[in-house]
């Protein structure tokens, strides 16, 4: 590929900007100063260096977000901002969408990726991808409430695939709970039309993990990370390319 090209994908600047870093001969390709934009290199053999930094050339990247409410977790919107307006340079650069949608209102855990096949493949019904929240309940979520989770709950469209929900605080005074629901689908609104279908009411939506991701309890609201290899190689379980 072209040097400019390689450049460019690894988020070094714009265009403009990676033509004056190479006049000034801080690029160099296996250690010798390269100043053409044309130049042809090989990704996968040439080393190639800015200002004395090793360049990787990454097809493919992932972060995990600690998504806020109050962002859609859309590329573009017309009167909200999205989640990807929470990104740098590098990670927008590379073009990455949210995997799955949260409701404006929900937080937690959220991976962005510019991967389509892992997106895919996580979001395909068939593969059954576990996601775990947990939910503050206006009202007191009962025993009888997790045995129609458990036995699927028929919405007025479709009737949910069985669902796990665990009570794990009830306040009698307060009229509220706090319940752990796992699902296997991410249809609209899910979550908060089952809940609403037990005569209850979401007050408060958090996404603690997807698949065998989990929520980074060290990312506060609006931060994000890359994944760690090791959260990298659980992936693979989804025998896509990473
Ligand atoms: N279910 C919902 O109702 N909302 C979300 O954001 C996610 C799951």
């Amino acid at each position: 590929m072209r040097l400019d090209k390689f450049l460019a994908d690894c988020g070094v600047g714009s265009r403009k900007d990676i033509k004056t870093l190479l006049k000034s001969k801080l690029v160099t390709v296996n250690g010798q100063i390269e100043t053409s934009a044309k130049c042809q290199i090989d990704e996968k053999k040439d080393q190639i260096s800015l200002d004395g930094q090793i360049l990787n050339h990454e097809t493919f990247v992932y972060y995990l977000l600690n998504k806020p409410p109050g962002l859609i977790s859309a590329t573009e919107d017309t009167y909200h901002p999205t989640v990807l307006d929470l990104l740098d340079h590098e990670a927008r650069h590379k073009k990455v969408f949210p995997v799955g949608r949260l409701d404006i209102d929900t937080h937690g855990l959220l991976l962005l990726t510019n991967n389509g096949k892992l997106a895919h493949a996580m979001l395909s019904p068939k593969k059954h991808v576990n996601k775990v929240y947990q939910a503050k309940i206006d009202g007191i979520m009962t025993p009888a409430d997790s045995l129609a989770f458990a036995q699927g709950i028929a919405l007025k469209d479709f009737t949910c695939q069985p669902a796990q929900l665990s009570i794990l605080a009830t306040d009698d005074q307060e009229n509220r709970s706090v319940v752990q629901i796992t699902i296997k689908e991410g249809k609209f609104h899910q979550v908060k039309r089952m809940v609403q279908a037990c005569g209850k009411q979401v007050i408060d939506l958090q996404r603690l993990s997807m698949g065998p991701l989990q929520l980074d309890p060290n990312l506060a609201l609006g931060q994000y990370r890359r994944l760690t290899p090791q959260e990298l190689a659980s992936l693979e379980m989804f025998g896509v390319p990473l």
